[in-house]
C-alpha cells in the first residue's frame, strides 16, 4: 500500500492507494467518525458493495447506504436531497462521515451533500474509476449539475481521506479506462518530473491495467494533483493548469451535446490542439507536441478533431464559456513537456489554425 499526504493545514488528509484497500476502508473511515452514510450506485453496490460493508462492520461502524441512480444525468440536486433525506431520517450529527463510493458523478454529490448537511460533515472518497482515482476524488471540488450547464452548483468540502483501491477498475468498461487514461496523460504533459517518460515506457501496461504501472501512475497523478491543489486550493490562479486540453475538450463536448464523446476522448483532441498551440506560442519543439500525440494514439484516444465538428461552432462554444466566466479563452500551453503556464492572448486566428492543423 502506499499513501500520498495533501497538506492543507487542518483540511489535510491522506490518499491511500493500493490492491485490496476496500476491506480496509472501514478501518480509515472509523478514525473520522462512528457512523457513516454511503452514498452509491446500483452498479458498484452490486459489483463491490459487499467487500466496503464486510470492513465497516468490521471496523464497528454504524453505517446506512442510499443507492442513487447511475449517470451524469443525475447528478443533480435531487440525488444531492435523497442523501441528505436519509441523514435527517437516520438522524446523524455532525459527528457523521458520508462515504462517496464510486466514480466522479456519486463522489462529486456524495462531497456536496456533505459539505451542506448540517454546514458541512466530513466526506470520505471511495473513488470506482480510474478519472476518479486520479482526478476528482482529490482536491475538493464537489457539485452537482444545472440544466443549463455543467457543475454550476457546488463547493469546495475537502475529503478527510481518500482510498483508491486500484483492483476494482478491473471491472471497469475499457472506455471509461481510456477517461482517466487520458487525465493521467495530461499530468504527464503539465508536471515536470519524468511522468511523461514513464508513461512513453509504459502506457500499453496502463491501459491493461497491470496493477504496478497503475498503482504507480495513480500515485504520481495524486501527488501531482495534490500539489497543484495545496498551491492553490480555490483556483484563483495556478490550479487552472490542471485544464490542460480543457479548453477545446469542453467545446467538443458542448457542441456535441455531451452525447458523441466522452469527456476523455474531448480531452485527448483538446491536448492536441494544445500542443499545436504550444508551438505556436510557447516555443514548444514539434518533436515534443509529435510525442504528445503520439502518447495519446498508443493509449487508444483520438487526437485529431473530427471533420463533422466545424470550427466556428468550437469558437462559439469557447467565446461563449468565456463570457459565462466573465474572462478571457484561457488555454493551458506548454513551452516543453512539464512546463506550462495560462495563456490569455490567443487569438481567433490562431485557434483557428491550431484546430486546422489537427484535423483528421
Ligand atoms: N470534483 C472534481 O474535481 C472532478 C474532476 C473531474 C471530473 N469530475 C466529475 O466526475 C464525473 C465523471 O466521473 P467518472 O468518469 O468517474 O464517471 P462516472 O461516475 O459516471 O462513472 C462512469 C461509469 O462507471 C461506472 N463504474 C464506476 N465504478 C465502476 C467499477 N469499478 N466497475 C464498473 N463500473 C464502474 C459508473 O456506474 C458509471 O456508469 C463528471 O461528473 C465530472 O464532472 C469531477
Ligand atoms: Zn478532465
Amino acid at each position: 500500500m502506499i499513501r500520498e499526504r495533501v497538506d492543507l493545514g487542518s483540511r489535510s488528509y491522506w490518499i491511500e492507494i493500493g490492491a485490496g484497500l476496500l476491506e480496509k476502508a472501514g478501518g480509515m473511515i472509523a478514525r473520522h467518525g462512528a457512523r457513516t452514510l454511503v452514498v452509491t450506485n446500483r452498479r458498484v453496490d452490486r459489483l463491490h458493495g459487499q467487500r466496503l460493508y464486510g470492513g465497516l462492520d468490521k471496523a464497528g461502524l454504524r453505517w446506512e447506504k442510499v443507492i442513487l441512480p447511475e449517470g451524469e444525468e443525475h447528478k443533480n440536486m435531487a440525488s444531492v436531497a435523497r442523501a441528505h433525506d436519509a441523514l435527517v431520517r437516520g438522524g446523524y450529527d455532525r459527528g457523521c462521515v458520508v462515504t462517496g463510493f464510486g466514480g466522479g458523478v456519486v463522489g462529486d454529490i456524495a462531497g456536496f451533500a456533505a459539505a451542506t448537511y448540517m454546514r458541512g460533515v466530513k466526506v470520505a472518497q471511495i473513488p470506482t474509476t480510474l478519472l476518479a482515482q486520479v482526478d476528482s476524488s482529490v482536491g475538493g471540488k464537489t457539485g452537482v449539475n444545472h440544466p443549463k450547464g455543467k457543475n454550476l452548483i457546488g463547493s469546495f468540502h475537502q475529503p478527510c481521506v481518500v482510498v483508491a483501491d486500484i483492483s476494482v477498475l478491473d471491472t471497469l468498461p475499457a472506455a471509461e479506462t481510456l477517461c482517466g487514461v487520458a487525465e493521467v496523460i495530461k499530468y504527464g504533459a503539465i508536471a515536470p518530473g519524468g511522468f511523461f517518460q514513464f508513461l512513453e515506457k509504459n502506457v500499453e501496461r496502463l491501459c491493461g491495467l497491470a496493477p504496478k504501472t497503475v498503482a504507480s501512475a495513480v500515485r504520481t497523478s495524486c501527488r501531482i494533483k495534490a500539489d497543484v491543489v495545496v498551491s492553490d486550493e480555490q483556483e484563483s490562479g495556478r490550479r487552472a493548469i490542471l485544464n490542460f486540453g480543457h479548453t477545446v475538450g469542453h467545446a467538443i463536448e458542448t457542441v456535441t451535446g455531451y452525447k458523441q464523446y466522452r469527456h476523455g476522448h474531448a480531452v485527448a483532441i483538446g491536448m492536441s490542439v494544445a500542443a499545436t498551440l504550444s508551438e505556436m506560442k510557447c516555443g514548444l519543439p514539434a518533436k515534443d507536441a509529435a510525442r504528445i500525440r503520439r502518447l495519446i494514439q498508443r493509449a487508444g484516444l483520438p487526437a485529431q478533431v473530427p471533420a463533422r465538428i466545424k470550427t466556428g461552432a468550437l469558437l462559439k462554444a469557447m467565446e461563449h464559456d468565456k463570457k459565462a466566466k466573465a474572462g478571457r479563452i484561457r488555454f493551458v500551453l506548454l513551452s516543453s513537456i512539464g512546463e506550462c503556464g495560462i495563456v490569455e492572448d490567443v487569438t481567433t486566428s490562431q485557434i483557428t489554425e491550431a484546430i486546422e492543423i489537427n484535423r483528421l
